[in-house]
Formats: structure tokens, C-alpha cells, sequence
């Protein structure tokens, strides 16, 4: 069968990344990509995930599905993230795995590294240290999803021929992205305040904290691409920068800038006329949040979308909505 003609399951595929796995997929010319919507499909029901696979068999998986949110969901909801989380990839896995699916891509977060990992966080530092807080339920399901897929290849790599891979995204933004107003990531938070500061002539923006914390951003068609390019590498190359029980990669754009940087670039972005006042009375987070990108950088991956070519991208996909 040509990999053309695959049946790709996209679990996800209306949320900002599954759905732009799917873009990618199509524009390839992958002509057999499955969907359910979550109202068709509940991935924490063991019953209707175990029917779906037995009856739609498909080739590949790539797991998007998840329970996302900010620091106040995962503060207010810890439970739901660790149950939610934990139950969808142990169904999705382990009925792929039933049911003859020999290639799967987990996608994780950048979450998973210890609080006080050093700068860039390679993948080594995995399982090296205590998690932060705010999101350690959410952090331990997407370690135990990297886990079970090396699990599963360790047991049933050879005999069954399973070869399942995870992936490590920084922080992503782009069309698809959620940006209510108080529970959205900064680039989406930033776009819809500059937005609405443009609209209605307001002459300052206030962001908080100082500005000078560095984050890494990476617009999601490049995630996309880079998943689509780990899920196909040839297992020889992809176990030459892995092992079996350190198998994830992560995938960054390479660079960081500060936050006060990315506000100028939105402002710009969204054609912004006023002021940006940062508030140093609010607090700050982390200084730096930077991951390693060099083990995918050596299988022959690099970012492609520049971010400021990535923010007008998004801005045109908020007006659009
Ligand atoms: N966005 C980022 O910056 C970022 C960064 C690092 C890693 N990631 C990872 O990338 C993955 C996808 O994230 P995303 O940003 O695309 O999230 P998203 O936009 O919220 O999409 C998640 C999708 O999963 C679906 N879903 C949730 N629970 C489900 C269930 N029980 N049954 C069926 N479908 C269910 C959601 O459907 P409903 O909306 O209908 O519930 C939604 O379509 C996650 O694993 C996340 O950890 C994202």
C-alpha cells in the first residue's frame, strides 16, 4: 500500500494542533485521514475507543487529543487533568495496539522537565528532578503517555512490530489557538489585547511583570511538520538519536526572546499604534523556558515560520475567527 493511501487516525483534529497535523497530512496528499469530533467520540470511554479501533482498524495514530488549560484550570482542576489525560492515552494506546496499529505519535508538553532544568532542556533531563507545581497531574499523565509508548515498542517492538514515538512541543500559537480572555496563553492574550486596544483607541497596553523572562514560540503548522517528520523517519535514523527508555524529542523553534520583545512584535504585528506599559508589581514566572532542539536539528528537522511572519499569520486567522 502506498503511505498515501494509509488510514491516519487524527485524534484531536479540531484542536490547534490535531487540526493542523490534518492540514499537513492533506496538503501531502494523504487521502484517507480519520476524524471523530469528541461528541461522536469520547476518548475516555474505554467501550466506544475499543469498538472505534475494531472497526475502522486504521494504519496510523496520532494522539492530539488531550485536556489542555492554563495555570488557573490546572489549580482548579487537577483531578480532571491527571484522570482525563491519563484514561484518554491508556484507551487510545492500548486499543491501537489490539488492534494492529503499528505506528503512533504521543504528543506531549514542554511541562514535563523539572522546574529548575538547565537552559536549553535536552531530553535527557526528563525524570531529573521535581515538577512545577501548578501542572504536575497534567506533567506526570503526558510522562506516563512517553512511558507506555516506550513500554509497548520494549515488549512489543519486535514481535508485533510496534514502533510508537512521542513528541515534545514548547509553547505553540497560530489559527486555531484559544484566546478567551482570561484563560489564554500569552501570544493569543497578546493578540486579542492589542486587537482591541487598535479598535477602540486606547493609548496604552498594560502587560504584567517586568517583560524580561524569555520564552520560546513556535508556530503550529511547523509543529505539525515536524510530527508528520518524526512519525515517518525510518525506525534506523530515528533510533540513532533515541533510546529505548529516552525515545521523546522535542520540538522548538531553536530561540527564545523576552516577553517584552514578543510585545513589540504583536503590537507590530497587529498594527498597534499606542504604548506598552509593563506592571513589575505582578508576578514574573519563570526566567527562562527554553528546550533543546538539537536532537530533532541532527535527525534534519529545522523551523521554517519566522515569528514574525507566524504573528501576522495568526492575527489574520483571530480577525477571520
Ligand atoms: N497549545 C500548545 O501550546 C501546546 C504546547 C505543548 C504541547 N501541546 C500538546 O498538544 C496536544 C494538543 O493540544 P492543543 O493545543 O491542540 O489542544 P486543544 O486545541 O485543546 O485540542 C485538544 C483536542 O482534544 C479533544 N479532546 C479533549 N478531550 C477529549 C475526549 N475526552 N475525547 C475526544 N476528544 C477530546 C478536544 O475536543 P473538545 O474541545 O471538543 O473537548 C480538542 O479538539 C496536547 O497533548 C498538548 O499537551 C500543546
Amino acid at each position: 500500500m502506498s503511505m498515501l493511501n494509509q488510514k491516519i487516525y487524527v485524534a484531536g483534529h479540531r484542536g490547534m494542533v490535531g487540526s493542523a497535523i490534518v492540514r499537513n497530512l492533506a496538503a501531502q496528499g494523504y487521502s484517507n485521514i480519520l476524524t471523530r469530533t469528541h461528541a461522536e467520540l469520547d476518548l475516555t470511554n474505554q467501550a466506544a475507543v475499543q469498538s472505534f479501533f475494531e472497526q475502522e482498524k486504521p494504519d496510523q495514530v496520532y494522539l492530539a487529543a488531550a485536556k489542555v488549560g492554563g495555570i488557573h484550570a490546572n489549580n482548579t482542576f487537577p483531578a480532571e487533568f491527571i484522570y482525563t489525560n491519563l484514561t484518554i492515552q491508556n484507551n487510545v494506546i492500548h486499543q491501537a495496539f489490539l488492534n494492529g496499529v503499528k505506528k503512533l505519535l504521543f504528543l506531549g508538553s514542554s511541562c514535563i522537565y523539572p522546574k529548575l532544568s538547565p537552559q536549553p532542556m535536552s531530553e535527557d533531563e526528563l525524570l531529573s528532578g521535581k515538577l512545577e507545581a501548578t501542572n504536575e497531574p497534567y506533567a506526570i499523565a503526558k510522562i506516563a503517555g512517553i512511558k507506555m509508548c516506550e513500554s509497548y515498542n520494549r515488549q512489543y517492538g519486535l514481535s508485533h512490530n510496534v514502533d510508537y514515538r512521542s513528541v515534545m512541543p514548547t509553547n505553540l500559537y497560530g489559527p486555531g489557538d484559544n484566546y478567551h480572555p482570561e484563560n489564554s496563553h500569552v501570544i493569543p492574550a497578546l493578540i486579542r489585547r492589542f486587537h482591541e486596544a487598535k479598535i477602540s483607541n486606547a493609548p496604552e497596553v498594560m502587560i504584567w511583570g517586568t517583560g524580561t523572562p524569555r520564552r520560546e514560540f513556535l508556530y503550529v503548522d511547523d509543529m505539525a511538520a515536524a510530527s508528520v517528520f518524526v512519525m515517518e523517519l525510518d525506525k534506523q535514523t530515528y533510533d540513532s538519536q533515541t533510546d529505548p527508555m529516552q525515545s521523546h524529542i522535542n520540538v522548538g523553534s531553536g530561540s527564545d526572546i523576552t516577553i517584552a520583545e514578543l510585545a513589540q512584535a504583536v503590537k507590530a504585528a497587529v498594527g498597534y499604534q499606542g504604548n506598552i506599559h509593563f506592571d513589575p508589581s505582578k508576578p514574573d514566572g519563570a526566567p527562562r523556558k527554553w528546550m533543546s532542539s538539537d536532537r530533532l536539528n541532527r535527525l534534519g528537522w529545522q523551523a521554517q515560520v519566522v515569528l514574525k511572519e507566524g504573528l501576522s499569520r495568526a492575527y489574520e486567522a483571530y480577525l477571520v475567527g
